[in-house]
This record gives structure tokens, C-alpha cells and sequence, in this order.
């Protein structure tokens, strides 16, 4: 789909897309729009239940008059509300509409809203931004779908009365966009297709973006003593690999480089530990926290940000096979701690145990964030609404519910506390994979994160109910929605550029 800004005039074609606020109140388009059509906005309106309200639609078919085919009327809701992420999700809306209507050009007149908190340009480039993620779609393996049954927008036009403004702003949002689409191309490949030699063939092609990567091979990996994540791979016939990610956007910097680290489980069958049958294949997006970080990196270096980060992603497959870790069996990570592996179902922990401690070895960052689908406790905690924040220091903390929240990715906090983590403990080694118990399962898994962080300023993301969804939403259609992407490129853009 092009996106397009131009300066308003009434289209010849296509749909023309007006905004109404609420209690019926018409934007100037509109007002032209009914004047056009001697008044049949108006009349379609007295006679449907739209009134303007939020994302609400009403579409009129060739209106006398007009020589456009279509006009949609969208709700923009209260216009003392209309700000950046109302305009996002009535990009979304008004692409989802548009494509489902069979629409292939259209223009939406971005008036001047009474009471608006943003301006005209700025929300143009906010609902492009929106319609753009909305219309993302993983349809590589449908071969046999006819033309009908695919998007039709080819062309979206915003007319804004400063059209080079706006296009300006949608530049960097445009380059977002793109490493979300690839964490949500990484994360709906099945597993036949992405592990973890292919998931860090992927990672590679982020060169050509500007970001230097490495990939490091088990035989790399045993010689620093990895032995939490080379057990979890250990019974796969698929090596496992760690790819560093580094983008230098901010050269002079004295400070260390904000890292953020994934769990990159490519499947996860629970190992020995085995997993019951039914939504096993769910499995298949264990690696989201990997593909959320190396998306970031994708959008980071994309939008050229004043930043020095790095990406480290563990890649491993979680097995049962002859060869695989048991029940019981005690491993040494790289931090010299040893882990006794009372569950293997409980492998991200082992996999980012290996990665966080590698991670503050070697790069000295001023903070760490993971993201890992870690737990399905999360989920009974939060459902799907809510990712599971965890955090030894509240300032982090605070900025990233600050970014989530103004991006649509919420987070919610959880405790840490000595208590939780002596549930950890082994009789056998230093620590436990597992507490025992269900009782505060997301929280016990971050303590033992915790373990491993060496008390560098760290947070944890537990992303497990967030990383995939089953409903569409305004900006995120339903499948892989890379929960975290824009959240973290916030948290970097309000606090950590220049
Ligand atoms: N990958 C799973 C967590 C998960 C569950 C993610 C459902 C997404 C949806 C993780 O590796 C796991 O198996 N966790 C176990 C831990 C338990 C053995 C302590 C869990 O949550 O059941
Ligand atoms: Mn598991
Ligand atoms: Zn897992």
C-alpha cells in the first residue's frame, strides 16, 4: 500500500474518508462533502445510528453528485480527546474498512479538529503510521487465495493543509513500522522453517541496516561456559546459537549502550518435561522476545536514533530426544552458578540466564531489558492485555509504563522481594529452575532472572500473553503483534537520544 500526502481537493475516485465528531458534529470536509450532495450526509446520517463516536463507520454508496464512488464517514470521538494515539487507531480502523470494503484508492480529509491536543499535519502523520501497521499480513504460505479475498487498498491519500509536514513526521514512524513488520514476519514462521541457525540468518541480514552482528556457535558458547542455554539445545537436532546486535547511533557517547536481550526459544515443546498436545503449536512463537529485539534494532537503526544499543537474542530449540537434558540434571552457567533443572518446560529462564549474564560482562550497559515469553503464570495474572513488568529499579520501571502506556503496549507491574526469591533455592546447587509450587509463578521465574543481572539497572517483560493475539485490534491485526517494539523505541526516544 502507498501512502501519500497531498494538499485537500476533492478525489475523482475512490473513497473520500470524512471525519464526524461526536453528537454528529461534521468536519469542514464533511460540511462540503453534504453540501456537495445537497445534503445527503446529512440525511444518511439522521437515518443510521452513527453519531460520531470513536471508530464508528458509515459508508454511503455513490452519492449523488460526487464524483468519487464512495464517501466514509469515521467517528473521531470527542475532539478534546483527538490526540496521537486516537488518530493511530482510526488509521487502523479506516484501513481495516477500506480493505474489507474492496476499496483500492482513497483519500481521508485530516481537518483542523476544534479542541484538538495535536495538529492537523501531525495527525496525518499519526493515522498514515496506523493504517500502515494495520495493514500488515502474513499470507506467504496461502498460495490458492483469489484477488478477492486479499487487501485491495493499493493507495491512501491524506489531504492535509500542510502535506510536507506531515509527511516528514511519518518518515521515522514509517521506519518503526518496518522493524515491526519484521519481528511479526519472524514470529509467525513456523518452526520448520525458523530455527535457530535460520532465526540468526535473519538477524544477519540487519547488517545491511547499519548494525554490526555477530553469531556466536556452541562451540563459541561451551568455551564461555554457557551451559544453562546449550543444555536447553542439548536434545535438538538443531544447534542453538547467541547473535549480538550492536548500533552505534550515538558515537560520542561515554556512557555504556542500553542492551536489550530475548528469549528465543524457536519451539518449545517443554522437553522431557513434555508438553500436552493441545495449543502445542502456539509454541512455535517462543522466540518473540528474540524477534521484539531484533525488530528494535531493525526500527533503531531505521529512524537513525541518537542511541549505542545492543540486541542479544538466545536461540535454541527445546526438545525431547535421547540426547536431551533430564529432570534433575545440573548444569553451570556462565556466571559460575550452577542450576539444578527440576522442569525442563522451564528453559526460557535457563536460556536468558546465559544471555543476561554475557550480556553485562561484556558490555557494561547502563541498563538491560528482556523480553521473554516466560511464563503462562502472566497470563492468568494479566490475560492479554498487560505485559508483566518486573524491575530492581523504579526509575526503569516508571519509564517503561510511561512509554507502554502512550504506545498502546501497557505494562503491569509486579513485585520482586527476598521472600520470592529464597523459593529458588536448591538442596543441590545453587539455584532451582523451578519453585515447586504454582503459587506466583511470573514472579518466582524473575527472580530467577534476577540471579543473573549482577545488579546492573535491569527490567524484565514478560510478554508471554502479549506476543500473539487472536482478536484484530486497531493497529495490530491478529497473529504475531510485536508486543514491545514501540514501547522500547519510546522508552529509548524520550530518555536515552543524545
Ligand atoms: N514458553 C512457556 C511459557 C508460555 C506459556 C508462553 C504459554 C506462552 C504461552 C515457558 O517456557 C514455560 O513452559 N513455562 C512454564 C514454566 C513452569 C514449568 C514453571 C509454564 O508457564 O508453565
Ligand atoms: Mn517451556
Ligand atoms: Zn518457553
Amino acid at each position: 500500500m502507498k501512502i501519500v500526502f497531498a494538499e485537500p481537493s476533492l478525489p475523482k475516485s475512490g473513497t473520500i474518508v470524512a471525519l464526524v465528531t461526536e453528537e454528529r458534529t461534521l468536519s469542514p470536509t464533511a460540511i462540503e462533502l453534504d453540501r456537495e450532495t445537497g445534503g445527503a450526509l446529512k440525511r444518511a446520517i439522521a437515518a443510521s445510528r452513527f453519531t460520531g463516536r470513536r471508530d464508528e463507520t458509515l459508508s454511503l454508496l455513490a452519492p449523488h453528485k460526487l464524483a468519487a464512488a464512495r464517501v466514509l464517514l469515521v467517528g473521531a470521538g470527542k475532539p478534546d480527546a483527538f490526540d496521537a494515539m486516537v488518530c493511530r487507531n482510526l488509521g487502523g480502523v479506516i484501513a481495516a474498512q477500506l480493505n474489507a470494503g474492496g476499496e483500492s484508492v482513497a483519500a481521508i480529509a485530516v481537518d483542523a479538529i476544534n479542541g484538538k491536543v495535536i495538529g492537523a499535519a501531525e495527525a496525518a502523520s499519526e493515522m498514515a503510521y496506523g493504517a500502515r501497521l494495520r495493514s500488515y499480513r502474513f499470507d506467504k504460505y496461502r498460495t490458492k487465495e483469489k484477488p478477492e479475498q486479499k487487501p485491495s487498498l493499493k493507495e491512501l491519500t491524506f489531504l492535509v493543509d500542510e502535506p510536507g509536514t506531515a509527511k516528514r513526521g511519518f518518515a521515522p514512524l514509517e521506519k518503526i513500522a518496518e522493524g515491526v513488520f519484521f519481528t511479526r514476519d519472524l514470529v509467525s514462521e513456523p518452526a520448520n522453517i525458523l530455527y535457530p541457525e535460520s532465526l540468526a540468518e535473519s538477524a544477519v541480514t540487519l547488517q545491511k541496516a547499519g548494525i554490526e552482528v555477530e553469531v556466536l556457535d556452541e562451540k563459541m558458547m561451551k568455551k564461555l561456559g554457557m551451559g544453562a542455554l546449550l543444555g536447553v539445545g542439548q536434545g535438538s537436532a538443531r544447534p542453538s546459537r547467541l547473535v549480538v546486535m550492536s548500533y552505534e547511533g550515538n558515537p560520542k557517547s561515554k556512557n555504556g549502550p542500553l542492551a536489550f536481550i530475548g528469549k528465543g526459544v524457536t519451539f518449545d515443546t517443554g522437553g522431557i518435561s513434555i508438553k500436552p498436545a493441545a495449543g502445542m503449536e502456539d509454541m512455535k512463537w517462543d522466540m518473540a522476545g528474540a524477534g521484539v529485539v531484533i525488530g528494535l534494532m531493525k526500527a533503531l537503526a531505521g529512524r537513525k536514533a541518537k542511541v549505542n544499543a545492543v540486541g542479544i537474542v538466545g536461540l535454541v530449540e527445546n526438545m525431547p530426544s535421547g540426547t536431551a537434558q533430564r529432570p534433575g540434571d545440573i548444569v553451570r552457567s556462565m556466571s559460575g552458578q550452577t542450576i539444578e533443572v527440576l522442569n525442563t518446560d522451564a528453559e526460557g529462564r535457563l536460556v536468558l540466564a546465559d544471555a543476561l549474564w554475557y550480556t553485562q560482562d561484556r558490555f557494561k550497559p547502563q541498563l538491560m531489558v528482556d523480553l521473554a515469553t516466560l511464563t503462562g503464570a502472566v497470563i492468568i495474572a494479566l490475560g492479554h492485555e498487560h505485559a508483566g513488568l518486573f524491575s530492581n529499579n523504579d526509575q526503569l520501571a516508571e519509564r517503561l509504563m510511561a512509554a507502554g502506556k502512550s504506545v498502546g503496549e501497557p505494562l503491569w507491574r509486579l513485585p520482586l522481594a527476598d521472600a520470592y526469591d529464597r523459593l529458588m533455592d536448591s538442596d543441590a546447587a545453587d539455584i532451582k529452575n523451578i519453585s515447586g509450587g504454582r503459587d506466583a509463578g511470573s514472579i518466582t521465574a524473575a527472580q530467577f532472572l534476577q540471579r543473573f543481572v549482577n545488579g546492573v539497572p535491569w527490567a524484565h517483560l514478560d510478554i508471554a500473553g502479549t506476543a500473539w493475539s487472536k482478536k484484530d485490534s486497531p493497529t495490530v491485526p491478529k497473529g504475531a503483534t510485536s508486543f514491545g517494539v514501540r514501547l522500547l523505541d519510546r522508552f529509548v526516544a524520550a530518555h536515552y537520544e543524545e
